[in-house]
């Protein structure tokens, strides 16, 4: 299959040619990647399980990893959840459109693979345009998964989409590169208490100002050893996830601590003639001044780490670097984990897939 790539200029509408192309496509049963505000996502008509069952196949995703319903208005909430608890409608008020999935009860007529099978369904309004253009303008639910290979990092440019997804999907919809740069947070509001599932755009301190008094539980998901394809507590969320090709080790401790032990595995790595990813800081590059232009040693830095904003914007993009590189081991710092850090942390968590190393 061919896969076409149409940029989507500013000011988009419903009527913008690049739009209604995806969505004749999406009417039709296809599978089209669109921007959103956290990563690209590869959209089908969430209503339609013969095309959310090409979604899983054009990823190799596996069928017992739900989907996201993407809708354009926060009412649209009723066509796919029901019996919203009160604290949907505070969360649906404060951060909607933007980078939050609620997990609701699901509706009957909402096709059981959208969900997994399950009783539930994730849903979000995405800040972005064409996002949002795309779904009214075909006039239903988007399922959608972030549009990589299963496992693979998430897109933040419609490239990194081609890359994965070229000659899988006849449509990709490019509205240049993602503001955020990680997930949506995905928080379960459908039984007793409301559950965090995945640390994302929205942070944990902001739903917590809007939920007040309310207890979050949040999921545990890093046992440790074991598996990395293991399933963990909440459903698709597997450790080795958000994974670029190359073994990654991820460093947590002390500044100081955190350098010296880099230095000395970037030197082991190179003494076995490893070809080496370094993701680092800006306020660690004193630390590595020596190996600036190395070509055994691809540095990327995440940014200031007061910055974690930035941190989430480049994450993937150097990530994805490294694959292109070729590295052959990737050294990490931990992020601090305070707003959308602890996004970062939580990717880089699952990209270590249990290789973390506590100084
Ligand atoms: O920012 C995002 O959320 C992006 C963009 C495209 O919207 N989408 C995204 O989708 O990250 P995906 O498929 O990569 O992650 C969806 C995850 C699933 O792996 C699962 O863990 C959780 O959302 N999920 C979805 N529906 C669920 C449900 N009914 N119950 C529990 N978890 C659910
Ligand atoms: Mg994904």
């Amino acid at each position: 299959m061919e896969t076409r790539v149409l940029h989507v200029a500013p000011p988009v509408t419903p009527q913008s040619p690049a739009v209604q192309a995806g969505a004749a496509l999406i009417r039709a049963g296809e599978l089209v990647a669109f921007p959103t505000e956290t990563v690209y996502g590869l959209g089908a008509n969430a209503l339609d399980a013969a095309a959310v069952a090409k979604i899983f196949t054009a990823k190799g995703r596996p069928i017992h990893d739900p989907l996201i319903v993407h809708i354009a208005s926060p009412d649209q909430v009723h066509a796919v959840a029901e019996r919203l608890p009160p604290l949907a409608y505070a969360l649906i008020a404060a951060c909607f459109p933007g980078a939050l999935t609620l997990v609701l009860p699901r509706r009957q007529h909402v096709p059981p693979n959208v969900s997994a099978g399950l009783p539930t369904v994730g849903v979000r309004m995405p800040a972005h345009p064409v996002a949002l253009t795309l779904i009214e303008a075909a006039g239903v639910p988007l399922a959608a998964p972030s549009a990589n290979l299963f496992a693979h990092t998430s897109p933040t440019t419609a490239a990194h989409v081609l890359a994965d997804l070229g000659g899988r999907i006849p449509l990709i919809l490019d509205g240049g590169a993602t503001d955020i740069g990680v997930e949506s947070t995905i928080l379960d509001l459908s039984g007793e208490h409301p559950r965090l599932l995945r640390p994302g755009g929205v942070s944990l301190e902001r739903i917590q100002a809007i939920v007040g008094d309310v207890k979050i539980e949040i999921v545990q998901r890093y046992a440790g050893g074991g598996d990395p394809m293991d399933s963990l507590p909440a459903p698709g969320m597997f450790l080795k996830h958000y994974a670029p090709h190359a073994p990654l080790s991820l460093y947590e401790g002390e500044d100081s601590a955190v350098r010296a032990a880099l230095q000395q595995a970037v030197n082991g790595a190179r003494a076995a003639g490893e070809r080496i990813g370094l993701l680092i800081l800006e306020e660690d590059r004193p630390a590595f001044a020596a190996w600036e232009g190395n070509p055994q040693i691809v540095i990327g830095s995440l940014g200031k780490g007061a910055s974690p904003d930035q941190a989430a914007a480049r994450l993937y993009t150097l990530l994805r670097h490294f694959d292109a590189a070729e590295v052959t081991v990737i050294f990490a710092r931990a992020m601090p984990p305070v707003g959308i850090g602890a996004a970062v942390q939580d990717r880089l968590m699952r990209a270590a897939a249990g290789r973390i190393i506590r100084l």
